[in-house]
């Protein structure tokens, strides 16, 4: 199971950073230092999840001048409309043109006590809306040392994927907690590892077909210095980059982690 037939995604979520006018300046230099470095979008798909309150904005900015990144949302709610102050439904995702909307987010589990099954009324959700779900699962310290390095992101994948179609375009982000915003970077063998039990689930939610189309990603403290090691890895198809996805130079180095030397 190569990873030849899985296009690679390199996706920055900004989290809370960024307003729209920030936003503006940091995808138009992104865009053309891209340009400027000769980078094929067609090797390698690049996609931005900006806050909310920007995604009209940069949604303009990409159609306007025909930049090739993908958009999403970092979150969005179970249902569609109605009387829910403060929740953004997929379908306004949709209508601005997003592509992914990022589910399960560590810090969505930890500060809004998201649970496994609102993961899958979340999924269920940006499916509805023809969005691609960007499953996030990961293990904290405490929970690799008790029940091992698997397990747990196993068991949030499985739930999440309860009820999903074996035809659905779904990504899964792999991000152990204790690597988040750390710095302190899993190893690209630590990393396959849990990847290819990631993938395994996959293929008993949806079938052979779906796990060898189905894009994992690695995120946790991804640099332009790691990012290669990561993708050299079988099961891994990407990153989901946190912090390094705000600098203009050093996102654009990940997403051209095919030309850094040695590789
Ligand atoms: P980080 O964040 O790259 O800053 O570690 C990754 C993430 O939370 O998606």
């Amino acid at each position: 199971m190569g990873s030849v037939t899985r296009k690679p995604l390199i996706a920055g979520n900004w989290k809370m950073n960024l307003d729209h006018l920030q936003a503006v300046a940091f995808v138009q230099k992104l865009h053309w230092t891209l340009k400027d470095a000769g980078h094929e979008h067609d090797t390698v798909e690049v996609a931005v999840f900006p806050p909310f309150t920007d995604i009209r904005t940069v949604q303009t900015l990409i159609d306007a001048d025909k930049i090739p990144f993908a958009l999403g949302g970092q979150d969005l709610s179970t249902k569609d409309s109605g009387a829910y102050t403060g929740e953004i439904s997929g379908a306004f995702l949709k209508k601005l043109d997003a592509g992914y909307v990022i589910i399960g987010h560590s810090e969505r589990r930890e500060y809004h006590h998201e649970s496994d099954a609102d993961v899958a009324a979340k999924v269920q959700a940006a499916l509805r809306h023809d969005l691609v779900p960007v499953i996030c699962v990961g293990e904290t310290l405490e929970q690799r040392e008790e029940s091992g390095p698997t397990a747990v992101s196993v068991e949030q994948l499985k739930v999440a994927l309860e009820g999903v179609p074996a035809d659905a375009d779904v990504v899964v982000a792999y991000e152990p907690v204790w690597a988040i915003g750390t710095g302190q970077v899993a190893s690209p063998e630590q990393a396959q590892e849990v990847c290819s039990a990631l993938r395994a689930v996959v293929a008993a939610s949806l079938g052979d077909e779906a796990a060898a189309r189905t894009r994992i990603l690695y995120g946790g403290s991804v640099k332009s210095g790691n990012i290669a090691s990561f993708m050299r890895e079988p099961d891994v198809d990407g990153a989901l980059v946190g912090g390094a996805s705000l600098i203009a130079e050093e996102f654009a180095a990940i997403v051209r982690y095919q030309k850094h030397v040695g590789v």
